[in-house]
């Protein structure tokens, strides 16, 4: 289980996550605890007269963002996305990442994807020499394929395990499963992303290769940014 932001941190993961936001723009929100920090911070700025619309990466960011005012927009409306802001499970020094602990990773995929800039909103424990360090992978599954899907991870060596609350699996939004497999370290994020995306029946992993071009740390209250080498540090550095 992961430590929970401090009220400190999240409020200066948020804060610097607004800069990378302009009026006018198609913001992607993500899921999970610092995405959520975000959120909140972006409704306050809509309330004070912003004007954004966003793509949700899940129902519960969906409910927050609309509870707080914020236009919601489907991918079909707004097809590119401007910026998306969202958080990770494992960030490693080329800014690939390890998704999906909170069980948004398909949404949140696509959406980054769709995006122009993907900028992540990380504690420091979170950054990890080489992605799978924390030793769990979530894989999204369709029910119908979970056994097979199963065998076919246990092959491989990623040992499932069927994410589940007490004897109740775990349903993503999608309407699927979840498998948390067994890694170590793993030596080539996107072989093993393609390699599991091949076998019929699975949706998504949580590996993200090549997709962040920001990742905002933040330590003692203190947000400061790596970013992807070739990457602009913030759209206002943009050219053009
Ligand atoms: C949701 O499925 C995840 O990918 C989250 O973005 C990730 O788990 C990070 O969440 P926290 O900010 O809650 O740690």
């Amino acid at each position: 289980m992961d430590r929970r932001l401090t009220e400190q941190d999240a409020a200066a993961l948020a804060q610097a996550a607004l800069a990378h936001v302009r009026s006018g723009q198609v913001v992607g929100l993500g899921s999970g605890q610092a995405a959520t920090a975000f959120v909140r911070a972006l409704g306050r700025e809509v309330k004070a007269g912003l004007e954004v619309r966003a793509v949700p990466t899940s129902e519960a960011v969906a409910g927050l963002a609309g509870r707080l005012g914020i236009p919601l927009v489907s991918l079909d409306e707004a097809p590119v996305i401007d910026v998306t802001l969202d958080g990770a499970d494992e960030v490693d020094p080329h800014l690939d990442l390890i998704k999906g602990y909170g069980g948004a990773l398909v949404r949140e995929k696509v959406v980054a994807a769709a995006s122009r800039r993907l900028v992540i909103l990380v504690g420091r424990e979170k950054l990890v020499p080489v992605l799978g360090s924390r030793g769990t992978l979530p894989v999204e599954v369709v029910p119908f394929a979970a056994g097979f899907c199963r065998r076919r991870f246990a092959a491989l060596g990623c040992a499932p395990v069927l994410r589940s609350t007490g004897p109740t699996p775990v349903l993503s939004d999608n309407g699927n499963l979840i498998f948390d497999c067994a890694v170590g370290p793993i030596a080539d994020p996107a072989g093993l992303d393609l390699t599991l995306r091949r076998i019929p029946g699975v949706v998504g992993t949580g590996l993200f290769v090549g997709l962040a071009q920001a990742v905002l740390v933040v330590e003692d209250g203190r947000a400061t940014t790596l970013t992807r080498p070739g990457s602009q540090a913030h759209p206002g550095e943009l050219g053009g």
